[in-house]
């Protein structure tokens, strides 16, 4: 009687603790989604939110190394020999950025801000110092001025004379200092008079202290999260005009300083780069963590800058059929005012082979030479990431241009840079903190059901202690301290419960 009488005590339990459970995973999942929603409404680019002023102001510390090449065999390579370089560098500077004059327009769905940057040099990141190291390298003013002139009867020849008078060669040495923030150029200053669009002053980085690079509108994320730091306009257009394919010319993603929470392992990051004229996208690669915050590797495969051939989809980059190039690279002339300039990753990581061939002292390495963002999944936050990026400079036969009949077309490596970025201290432990609510948040009714459950057990533990003292003893007062524990474990159970919700606020 008794133990039939236990089994179905018990297996009414079971049904009560399966019952339970199930609810509580039920609960779970609103609770989980509750919680993500939460998360959409607080990463928002509006007045107030969690992330609106790390966003006009990233704290995180923005190093940008500059590697020049330094050609070694000028005379040997106009003879015909392999061109050897060697790379010279980090020039580091310190990168401050932050969103000027940023102001809600639309009413209030959408935000407009200039992105401006400045560069503090740092001696003690550095090889030496950019004032005195010099670099010989390709004389890019050169080259953009024979590129204008190349073909035209009258043009050509003129050009001829003045780089003759001026001593302007297909190369030319120059400091650090003047390559990157730019020195007057004699060339270019005898075209300048004749040309209004052409300035004297050539520079890789020139102007670009204390400057933007326009105006940039971005979707708030409050209508849709997945619009988070989506980029609208640019310059007040919402399309390019430098690339023949409305594909090509589209703005997609961010600027690359805000990514949307919730992200997916297999989905496409996009983010539009005004370096490269372009948007790029990056897929997920591997699991990472950075400071404890777990994170997802998102790099540019090889088919973003693949050659139409690979990737049908990169045709629109290729202006003309004659100046497609392969694989790796990418003309960016059409925004450069036509100078033959040709981006790609660093050491052409990622490029045709033949283009690490023709040089001595080129070599790709992904782990140096590969762009990454780090972006923990839930926020959407950059925990670490790495630009990586190559000017180089197409030298090829001229018409009109005798001198330039010694050499084949080669892409010729000038500069990379590495801008990199680690998620500072205080704002790892803001993103811990976050990440902490929402994993108690969302799991919340499962603690509960668990101790629910630890509870019951221990109800049960004790009625069959006391049913066998019972069944020993025989005076009847041995329920009273039962119910008193009862009472207490419960209390217990709310008290903990308690205290988990309250901790992460604390
Ligand atoms: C670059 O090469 C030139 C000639 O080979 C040399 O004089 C110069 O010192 C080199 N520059 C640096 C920074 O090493
Ligand atoms: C140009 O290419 C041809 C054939 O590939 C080669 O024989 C020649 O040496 C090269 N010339 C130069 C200047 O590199
Ligand atoms: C910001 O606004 C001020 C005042 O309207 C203006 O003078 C300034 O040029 C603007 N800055 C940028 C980067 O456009
Ligand atoms: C850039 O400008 C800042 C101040 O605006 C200055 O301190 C810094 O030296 C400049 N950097 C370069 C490379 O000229
Ligand atoms: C680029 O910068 C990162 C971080 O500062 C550094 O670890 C890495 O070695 C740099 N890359 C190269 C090619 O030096």
């Amino acid at each position: 009687m008794s133990r039939r009488s236990c089994s179905i005590y018990t297996v009414g339990i079971i049904c009560a603790l399966l019952l339970v459970l199930g609810i509580g995973l039920m609960v779970a999942q609103v609770f989980r989604t509750m919680m993500h929603n939460r998360l959409k409404k607080e990463i928002v680019l509006v007045e107030g939110s969690r992330v609106f002023e790390s966003w006009k102001a990233p704290p995180p510390p923005v190093y940008m190394e500059f590697f020049f090449f330094n050609m070694t065999n000028e005379q040997e390579f106009l003879n015909g020999a392999k061109p050897k370089l060697k790379q010279i560098g980090p020039y580091t500077y310190r990168e401050y950025r932050y969103k000027d004059n940023v102001s809600m327009v639309r009413d209030g769905a959408m935000v407009s801000a200039y992105n401006t940057k400045s560069f503090v040099f740092m001696r003690e990141k550095s090889v030496g110092d950019p004032a005195v190291d010099s670099i010989t390298t390709v004389n890019i003013p050169a080259w953009a001025v024979m590129n204008k002139a190349k073909g035209s009867f009258w043009k050509a020849p003129m050009v001829s004379i003045w780089m003759d008078s001026t001593g302007s060669g297909f190369f030319t040495t120059r400091t650090v200092d003047e390559l990157l923030w730019g020195y007057e150029d004699p060339l270019l200053a005898r075209v300048a008079p004749t040309n209004p669009d052409v300035e004297k002053v050539f520079g890789l980085m020139y102007k670009k202290n204390g400057s933007n690079d326009g105006e940039f509108v971005f979707h708030t994320g409050q209508q849709n999260s997945l619009d988070y730091g989506r980029v609208v306009t640019w310059k007040g257009e919402s399309k390019l005009t430098f690339w023949k394919s409305n594909q090509s010319n589209a703005i997609n993603g961010s600027d690359g300083s805000a990514f949307h929470p919730l992200l997916d392992k297999n989905e496409r990051i996009y983010v539009f780069t005004p370096d490269l004229c372009r948007s790029i996208y990056m897929e997920f690669e591997k699991d990472v963590e950075v400071k404890g915050i777990p994170a997802y590797r998102f790099t540019p495969p090889r088919s973003v800058l693949a050659s139409k051939e690979e990737n049908p989809a990169n045709e629109g980059f290729c202006i003309s059929p004659e100046e497609c190039l392969g694989t790796g690279l990418l003309k960016v002339s059409p925004c450069r005012k036509g100078a033959p300039v040709v981006a790609s990753f660093p050491h052409f990581y990622l490029a045709d082979s033949k283009y690490v061939d023709a040089f001595e002292g080129i070599n790709p390495q992904r782990t140096h030479h590969q762009t990454y963002l780090d972006l923990n999944p839930t926020t959407g936050v950059i925990v670490r990431a790495n630009k990586r990026a190559q000017v180089n400079v197409l030298m090829s036969r001229l018409s009109g241009f005798p001198k330039t009949r010694v050499l084949n077309e080669t892409i010729f490596p000038v500069m990379f840079i590495n801008e990199s970025v680690v998620i500072d201290d205080a704002s790892a432990a803001r993103v811990h903190k976050l990440l902490t609510i929402v994993t108690l948040g969302s799991n919340f009714p499962l603690i509960i059901v668990g101790l629910g459950g630890i509870m019951l057990l221990i109800v049960i533990i004790l009625l069959a202690r006391d049913r066998k003292q019972k069944a020993a003893a025989e005076d009847d007062t041995s329920y009273s301290p039962v119910n008193l524990k009862e009472k207490e474990d419960s209390q217990n159970g709310t008290y903990i419960g308690l205290t988990q919700k309250g901790e992460p606020q604390a």
